[in-house]
């Protein structure tokens, strides 16, 4: 029996010979490739400014630095999340304030972040969970009405559309994953779309070690900036990715369509629909405690059945580092559920319908025995 991995990236001929042909050019780091990428993806995003980065750790860590943000500051992130959202808060020396989450969306919940807002707050960085757009209406007026940046973490959302616009293309500072099981790859790699030409500039200096050049092209180091910037090898990878993005992302949602047809097994909380979804993952949430099921023997028996599943994700406030901030049990009773329920099914465009039909159907083989 093939073996399903939960995910998989796909990288046609054209870009496998594209990226050859970087190789055979000479030039491997920040060149030409890059220069196509960035331009690519802005028009992806509406004409917004783009820029491309080693990773989306590195654009969440810099966006937080081009906000000036640091010790003594707050910023409102989700309880649930990859552990690189509050982290990044944490390596510039600010607090992470968790709220919990909404348990349909899974994404960060609104009328908490209002109740999390002191004097302290700076921003809101809210994560985009496995595609689905926060509302980003209400997002903007809250941070607007108090004054806040917003630090989108889109890294799930390449191609996700709020409202008719794609995630990316407004708003004030977003960024992406390109991670291999992201909806696009540059093998590693990040983005940050920004509206403002000032935090661009800025941002050209913490990508690269601080440095500035005057039209002499005389150098001078003006902050101690970071080496986040990304190769051409990748780039390349990039260029071929963005062109098949959309392709990919119908694919995707063709197949959670089919998952939602054929998932029958009773008590499961699905994850929302939404318009505009990029169905990064396909997550639901499974009753292990009421089934008198382990979800480790689940996981393990749909591996042994050539399935695998991931789960996205614990809740952060129980991880050691967040306990630390005076973080408890029972704090954020969504995001916990989440990280006991939850599984992460197989969701990529190589897929076959066949293939969602085979997962539902063992998954309700596993539990029913
Ligand atoms: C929500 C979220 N934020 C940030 C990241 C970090 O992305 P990268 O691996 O590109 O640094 C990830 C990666 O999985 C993620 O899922």
């Amino acid at each position: 029996m093939n073996y399903l991995p939960f995910t998989k990236p796909f990288l046609d001929e054209a870009t496998i010979q594209g990226v050859a042909e970087v190789l055979r050019s000479g030039w491997l780091a920040s060149g030409p490739n890059v220069a196509e990428f960035e331009s690519k993806l802005s028009g992806y995003l509406g004409g917004r400014i783009a820029k491309s980065f080693t990773s989306a750790t590195g654009a969440l860590e810099v966006a937080l630095e081009i906000c000036g943000i640091g010790p003594g500051d707050e910023v409102i992130t989700p309880a649930m999340s990859f552990a690189a959202t509050p982290n990044v808060i944490m390596r510039v020396g600010a607090k992470p304030v968790f709220v919990d989450v909404d348990i349909a969306t899974r994404n960060i919940d609104l009328d908490q972040v209002e109740k999390a807002i002191t004097s302290k707050t700076c921003a809101i960085m809210p994560v985009h969970f496995a595609g689905l757009a926060v509302d980003c209406d209400r997002l903007y007026d809250i941070a607007g009405r108090h004054g806040l940046r917003v630090i989108e973490d889109a890294a799930h959302a390449i191609g996700t559309v709020w409202q008719g616009r794609k995630i990316g293309s407004f708003g004030d500072i977003v960024s992406f994953s390109f991670h291999p099981n992201k909806n696009m790859t540059t093998i590693e790699g990040g983005a940050l779309s920004l509206a403002d030409p000032d935090d661009a500039r800025k941002l050209d200096q913490l990508r690269f070690h601080g440095i500035v050049k005057d039209d002499a092209g005389n150098q001078d180091v003006v902050v101690p900036g970071g080496k986040y910037n990304l190769s051409d090898v990748a780039a390349r990878v990039g260029i071929g990715q963005l062109a098949q993005l959309d392709a990919f992302n119908e694919k995707r949602k063709l197949l959670a369509e089919h998952y939602f047809d054929c998932w029958d097994i009773e008590d499961c909380l699905l994850p929302a629909k939404g318009e505009g979804h990029s169905w990064h993952m396909f997550a639901p949430l499974i009753p292990f405690e009421r089934l008198h099921l382990d979800r480790k023997t689940f996981i393990g028996q749909m591996h042994e059945q050539a399935i695998g599943v991931g789960i996205h994700y614990p809740a952060l406030h129980l991880f050691s580092l967040y306990r630390e901030l005076g973080y408890r049990e029972g704090d954020f009773p969504n995001a916990e559920r989440i990280g006991r329920e939850t599984v992460t099914l197989p969701l990529f465009p190589l897929m076959s319908l066949d293939d969602v039909e085979r997962v539902c159907k063992t998954a309700r083989e596993i539990v029913k025995s």
